[in-house]
C-alpha cells in the first residue's frame, strides 16, 4: 500500500505585505508565490472579472481613433462589449454595446461614424451619446408617457490622458489621474516629447492568444529574465536591433499595482535621446522636466503594465529593419481582455509623436510589426511559452497543489538605483520584483 502525501509540493501563497507611506502595499518581503489555478481556473476567472475588471481604469481606445464627431470603435472592458464614441459635441463616451430593450449587440462593426446606432431586433434607436431616441410605434404600444430617458445605455465614466483613453464602470473609483498616480512621470517621459501630442496612426490591432492575461501583464511589468532565453534566437540572429555599451535598469513600482522597468546604456555623460530626431532634442528637454529628462535620456527600453491590462514597451531601435530605414522609438500599448481563463482578447497600437515624419512612424511600426506581431518572432517565443503555461496549468493536481514562483533576486538582487525619482525604485535589473508587486495587488483584490 502506498501514502499520498497531501501537502502542497510548493507554498500557496506566502506572502507577507505592509503599508508604505504613499498608501500602496509595500513589496512582499518573503518568498513568493501564486497558486497555479488562478491561470487556469473558471471560477477564478469570474472573480476577476467581477472583483478586478469591473472597477478599475481600463483602456479603451486613443483619441486619435475617433477624432471626429460620430466616430466610434467598439472595444472590450474585460468582458463587457462597448461602444466608444465621440459625440456630435466633441465629446467622448463609453456605453455598453447592449440595446436596453432585450439585450441584443447593439453595433456590429469594430469602427465607423454613425449619429445614431438602430438595434437590429426591434428598432430602437441610440443617439452616439447613448440617448435612447426611436422607439417603433411607442405611443400606440407602450403610451405617449413612455419614459425614453430610463432607457439610455448604461455609461461608463471615461477619461484621457495624453490622448490614451479609459474607462471605468465604478463611480467610487478615484479619477484616473489619481489611478496612475506617480506613474505619471514615466508615462509622460515617451507621451510628451511633442507638443503636438501622440497618434495611433495605423490604428488597434487584433488577435487572441490561447493562454491566461496575467501571464502577458507579468511579463510586461518587468521580466527582464527571460529575455536573453526565450527570445535568443533573436538575439542571435542579430533581429534585436545594435545596443551600445552595457546597460542598467531600475524597477519601479506604484500605488494600485502598477510597474515600470526601465533601462539605460551605462556610463554616458552626454544626455541622448536614441530613436528620435535629433533636430527635436531640443523640443524634448523643454517639453520634460529635468527629472524625466535624466529617467528618459540614453534609454534602451522602458516597460510596464498599468493594473490591470493595460502594458506598454517604449524602445529606441537604430537603423531600422530595412537599408534605409530612419532611427525611430516604437512606443506599442497592449490591451489583454480575458475572454475566459484560457483565451486572452488582444489588441495593440502604435503609439507616436502626432507630428513626426511619415518614415519615421513606418520605421517604429515596422519594429512593431516584426517583433511583436501576432506571428513575429518575438511574440511566437513568448505564446509558445504562454500556450504551455495554460496547458499544463489547466492540470488538476497541478490547480489543486502547485504554485508559480516568484523570488527571483529577493535577497541577490545588485540594488544600486540610478534613479531618484517618484514610486518606489528598486536597483535591479533582472528580478521579479515586479512581478511580485503586480500579484501582490492581484491577490489583495482576488482574497480581500
Ligand atoms: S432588443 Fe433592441 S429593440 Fe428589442
Ligand atoms: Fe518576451
Amino acid at each position: 500500500m502506498t501514502t499520498v502525501d497531501d501537502s502542497p509540493s510548493t507554498p500557496l501563497g506566502g506572502t507577507v505585505s505592509s503599508s508604505t507611506g504613499n498608501g500602496a502595499a509595500a513589496a512582499p518581503t518573503q518568498s513568493f508565490s501564486v497558486p497555479r489555478r488562478y491561470f487556469a481556473d473558471s471560477s477564478d476567472w469570474e472573480s476577476e472579472l467581477e472583483r478586478i475588471f469591473r472597477h478599475s481604469w481600463l483602456f479603451v481606445a486613443h483619441e486619435s481613433e475617433i477624432p471626429e464627431p460620430g466616430d466610434y470603435v467598439t472595444r472590450l472592458m474585460g468582458t463587457d462589449q462597448v461602444i466608444v464614441s465621440r459625440t456630435e459635441s466633441g465629446d467622448v463616451r463609453t456605453m455598453l454595446n447592449s440595446c436596453t430593450h432585450r439585450g441584443t449587440l447593439l453595433c456590429k462593426a469594430d469602427v465607423g461614424n454613425a449619429s445614431h446606432f438602430r438595434c437590429g431586433y426591434h428598432g430602437w434607436t441610440f443617439a452616439n451619446d447613448g440617448k435612447l431616441t426611436g422607439v417603433p410605434r411607442y405611443r400606440e404600444l407602450y403610451g405617449a408617457d413612455f419614459d425614453k430617458a430610463s432607457f439610455n445605455l448604461r455609461a461608463a465614466r471615461t477619461e484621457s490622458f495624453h490622448g490614451l483613453l479609459f474607462a471605468t464602470f465604478d463611480a467610487d473609483q478615484v479619477s484616473l489621474r489619481d489611478y496612475l498616480g506617480d506613474m505619471a512621470f514615466y508615462l509622460e517621459c515617451f507621451l510628451g516629447v511633442s507638443a503636438a501630442g501622440t497618434e495611433a496612426p495605423y490604428g488597434a490591432f487584433r488577435f487572441l492568444h490561447q493562454g491566461n492575461w496575467k501571464l502577458e501583464a507579468d511579463n510586461f511589468s518587468g521580466d527582464g529574465y527571460h529575455l536573453r532565453h526565450a527570445h535568443r534566437a533573436g538575439f542571435d540572429l542579430g533581429l534585436m536591433g545594435s545596443q551600445a555599451g552595457s546597460t542598467e535598469g531600475v524597477c519601479i513600482q506604484f500605488e494600485h499595482g502598477h510597474t515600470i522597468r526601465a533601462q539605460r546604456t551605462a556610463g554616458v555623460e552626454e544626455i541622448a535621446f536614441p530613436g528620435y530626431p535629433e533636430e527635436r532634442w531640443p523640443e524634448i528637454r523643454s517639453q520634460l522636466s529635468p527629472a524625466q529628462v535624466e529617467m528618459f535620456a540614453n534609454s534602451t527600453v522602458m516597460h510596464g503594465t498599468i493594473f490591470p491590462n493595460l502594458s506598454f514597451l517604449h524602445t529606441p531601435r537604430a537603423g531600422g529593419f530595412d537599408p534605409g530605414d530612419v532611427d525611430a522609438a516604437m512606443v506599442q500599448l497592449r490591451v489583454f481582455n480575458p475572454v475566459g481563463p484560457d483565451t486572452t482578447d488582444e489588441l495593440c497600437w502604435l503609439v507616436a509623436p502626432t507630428d513626426y515624419a511619415e518614415d519615421w512612424k513606418e520605421s517604429a511600426f515596422k519594429t512593431m510589426q516584426r517583433q511583436h506581431g501576432a506571428t513575429a518572432f518575438f511574440e511566437s517565443d513568448d505564446m509558445e511559452n504562454f500556450r504551455r503555461m495554460l496547458q499544463v496549468n489547466s492540470g488538476v493536481e497541478t490547480r489543486a497543489r502547485v504554485a508559480a514562483n516568484f523570488d527571483l533576486a529577493h535577497d541577490h538582487a545588485p540594488y544600486e538605483a540610478w534613479f531618484d525619482g517618484p514610486g518606489n525604485i528598486v536597483g535591479s535589473d533582472i528580478s521579479e520584483v515586479n512581478q511580485r508587486w503586480f500579484y501582490q495587488h492581484y491577490l489583495d483584490l482576488m482574497e480581500g
